[in-house]
This record gives structure tokens, sequence and C-alpha cells, in this order.
């Protein structure tokens, strides 16, 4: 089908493509395919439209996609806890990618929300979510945060620390008002894309180690404003299997047990984390298969100690928006460069970078890379797509068969930027933030508006103070 190549440009998972148009499924929305025209369609809306209609560089976020998603998972966890006679809840992890009317998509499809600043919570009330079906988290939540969390209703805040319990129980004994809280612990397994680590001590800033919990605990229940709902932990991102989960939620289920001893213990939180493909070669477990296995572990688990199987809840972020988001950028420059004395790369130029999607430069993240305009035979070249920002390493994608005829004015999509890319974004060197565009049905619609040049200068005072020339 396709070789792989010994030039030390190419990564060792990078093999050369029979086709440089083809869409790898696992990569791209469901809705994504080509026209007879040979431009790539997302949510039946071609390219070429969405170019015309909103330029480039364009988030492109297909609705029906991120409703499936949210589905998907709920439905798994839903399953997989009927079967052994509880429940789950699924929150989707707004730190993701959040607007308004994706709240709307995903609370539509029975999920609730986690967030984790104040203008998580505004954008997740502002999308209509029941208060009582959000999670708070962060480490260092201000006071401000705090009650405005208990003030309007939220269902769970996690507590983080020791200085967070009581500064959460305060404001909520000052308000008259029982807060439901969680605990979050550091199991001391900390998944790493596809391997996990487990360490004793984990020198990270979540969290309470697992060996306070119970005296954490007690203090939480000495607190007549606070009511315990139980334990919870996030071991990592872009996990791939259910390992990491299944040793961490024994670890946990260690202290839940003796926790039931002095009261109810509900919910057992696992956190998100669940991986998806970025690349043609990535192979992300199904999220039913990923359900299955860490839910039947838990009850597994739970049945070693005699304990019955608490309500369990996920967090889904990146696998529930990931694959769903489509960026679409057009083509400024390319410029063969000539990497070794034998070996030259191309260098595409596109209209973005990392300002919309910085996880390249932050986690090295690799992602794929179609020409969307149109389809071409031209033999594939090794190709890295990079923005336009001052640095060597704004790189969109880092390494990618393009058709080698790839040239100025194309569009070029980059598929799984869904996640992170929206929430990681800045406006390094005054680039404006982009337009986020909600494809369904052949419909597009703006669901969160590009910022203008004129919305950065509004925030810049010395702009808008008089000259002294011109106030004299
Ligand atoms: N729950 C908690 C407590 C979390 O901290 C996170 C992610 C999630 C859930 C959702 O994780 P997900 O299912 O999306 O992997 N910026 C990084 C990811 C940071 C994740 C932080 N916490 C990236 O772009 O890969």
């Amino acid at each position: 089908m396709s070789a792989s190549s010994d030039s030390p440009l190419v990564p060792e998972w990078l093999v050369v493509p029979d086709d440089a148009n083809a869409l790898a499924a696992q990569v791209w929305p469901r809705s994504a395919h080509r026209a007879a025209s040979g431009e790539l369609v997302l949510g039946g809306v071609a390219a070429s439209d969405l170019h015309a209609q909103f330029g480039t560089p364009l988030y492109v976020l297909d609705e029906d996609e991120v409703r499936a998603r949210a589905r998907g998972a709920r439905a798994a966890f839903d399953d997989a806890a009927a079967r052994h006679g509880t429940t789950a809840h699924v929150y989707y992890a707004g730190k993701a990618f959040l607007s308004a009317d994706v709240v709307r998509w995903v609370t539509g499809e029975g999920l609730a929300v986690d967030v984790a600043t104040g203008g998580e919570l505004a954008v997740a009330l502002a999308g209509g979510a029941d208060p009582a079906r959000i999670g708070f988290h962060g480490n260092n939540k201000s006071v401000a945060e705090i009650a405005r969390a208990i003030e309007v209703g939220v269902g769970s805040i996690i507590l983080d620390s020791d200085i967070e319990i009581e500064r959460v129980a305060a404001e909520a004994a000052r308000r008259g008002i029982r807060q439901s809280v969680r605990l979050r612990v550091n199991s001391g397994v900390h998944a790493e894309t596809h391997d996990f680590l487990a360490t004793a001590h984990e020198d990270q800033k979540f969290g309470i180690a697992l060996a306070r919990a119970e005296e954490v605990v007690a203090r939480i229940r000495e607190l007549p404003s606070l009511d315990f709902g139980g334990l919870h932990c996030h071991i990592g991102s872009q996990i791939f299997g259910v390992d990491g989960f299944r040793e961490s939620a024994a670890r946990l289920l260690d202290v839940h047990e003796r926790l039931l001893a002095g009261g109810p213990v509900p919910v057992l939180n696992l956190g998100g984390g669940f991986g998806i493909a970025y690349t043609s070669v990535d192979t992300p477990t199904p999220i039913e298969e990923l359900a299955e296995g860490i839910v039947d572990a838990v009850a597994t688990e739970c049945a070693r100690r005699g304990i019955p199987v608490p309500a369990l809840a996920f967090e889904p972020g990146r696998a529930i928006v990931g694959t769903a988001g489509v960026t679409l950028y057009e083509v400024g420059t390319t410029k063969p460069v000539q990497a070794t004395d034998a070996l030259t790369r191309l260098y595409v130029s596109v209209d973005g970078g990392m300002s919309d999607n910085a996880r390249p430069a932050l986690y090295g993240a690799q992602y794929s890379a179609r020409i969307a305009s149109r389809v071409s035979d031209a033999a594939p070249a090794l190709a890295r797509v990079v923005g336009r920002h001052c640095e060597s390493g704004d790189i969109v994608v880092d390494a990618e068969y393009l058709p080698g005829d790839v040239a100025p004015g194309d569009l070029l999509a980059v598929p799984a930027t869904g996640a992170y890319c929206f929430s990681l974004a800045s406006n390094y060197n005054y680039a404006p933030r982009l337009p986020v565009v909600a494809v369904s049905g052949g419909e597009a619609r703006v669901i969160v508006r590009g910022e203008t040049i004129d919305d950065l200068l509004a925030r810049d005072l010395g702009v808008h103070r008089p000259t002294p020339e011109a106030s004299a």
C-alpha cells in the first residue's frame, strides 16, 4: 500500500501515501468527503464556499460530529454502568472547546459540563447548561469564582487543596448553602500518550496526595456547609488504553472503601483523557471499548472489596470535539528547502499558525493535512506546513506528504483541530483570533465571530489617548 522512507527528514511513522488526496477516516468528521470536483466537503458545505463566505484561516466545527460523539460517549458509559447496576455521568470538559452553541449541543445530547474558570462557567451558563449539572475545577479558584459558583448553584465544586476546602466552606456558610463538593486526589498514576508510568509521589500541582485523602475528607465532613460527594482524579490526556484508568481506579477504590466507614461516598469521578487520532497511523480505542473496559475494571475492584459499585463520572473533552474540528487555511507561499546535502523538504506557508494551533509548538503534536480545494495527481512530496509567525517553531504540520504541485491559493485543511486549538489560541504577532463556523446539513453559520484588528486596537489605550499635539 505504501512505503516507509529511510530519509532522516521523515518521522518513522509517516509513510508515502498511495493517494495524497485520500481522507483517512479516523482523523476527519464523518461528513468529510470529496465532491465530484475533488474539493473537500464538510457538513455538506464545500471548502470553496466556506472560503468565499468566511475567508481563511477558519475553524470549521461539524455540529453533527460533536453531537454524535457526545451521544456516543453518553450511551457508552450509560450502557457500561447499567451492566453493573450503577449509573454514569458524562461531563463535557469545556476546556477543550467552549462556546454557547457547543454547550447547547452537548447538553442537548445529555452531557453535563465541566468548567475550570469563572470564564468557562459564564459560557456554560450562557449556553443554558443546568448549573446543577456543572462541575467546577481548578487548582486556584478565586474567592469571587467560588462565590459565583455557589450562588448560581453549581452541582459540584472539585476541591483541590486544604486552603480551598476552608474557602469554599466559608463562602457556602456565609450564604446558608450546603455545597456539594468532590475531592481531587493525585492517584500517582500519570498517563502520558500511549503509556503510563506510576510513581508514588507525583510532583505536580493538582489535587491532594492519595495518602492524605482520609484525613482531608474527615475535615470536609466536619464542615456543615460542605456535602462530600466523592473522590475525583484525572490521570492525563490523549490516553489510548484502559490500563492507566484501571490502575488509578484501583488505587482510588482502596481509599473510597475506607471512606465508606465514615459516611456516604456517592460518586467516583475518573476524569477525562480519552485519546483521538491526529494522524493516519493513530488507532485510538473506540469510546465503547474504553467505557466497557474501565467500568468493568471498577466493578471487578469493587467486587474484590465487597463494596457496591458507586455512581461513576467521566470528563471527556478532546474525544467529543477533537475530530469534529477542521482548520482551513490558504497557502501563501511554497519553498523547497535543502534540509541536508541530499534532501529537500517543501515548506508550505499558510495564513495562520501557532496563534490558532499552539499544540505542535507546545507539545510537539503531530497533525495531518490535505489540499481542500482540489485533488491532484502530482507525486507526493514531503512537506512541512508552517504558519506566518516570527518563529521557526511556528509549525502547523511537522511532516506530511502533500501533492507536489501544492501552490499559492490552494486551500489546505488540517483535521482533528477541534480540541485545544481555539481554546489555546493567542494574538501572537497581533494576529486576530479566528472565527468558528459550524457546519451541518449543508448550512454554515458563524458561532464565534473572528476578531478584527480594531478589536485588538480597542484594548490598547495608548491608541485612543489624544496626542499632545491633537489636544493642544
Ligand atoms: N478533566 C480534567 C480535570 C482535566 O484537567 C482535563 C484536561 C479533562 C477532564 C479533559 O481531558 P481530555 O479528555 O480533553 O483529554 N492542552 C492539552 C490538554 C490539556 C488537558 C488539561 N486537562 C492538549 O492540547 O493536549
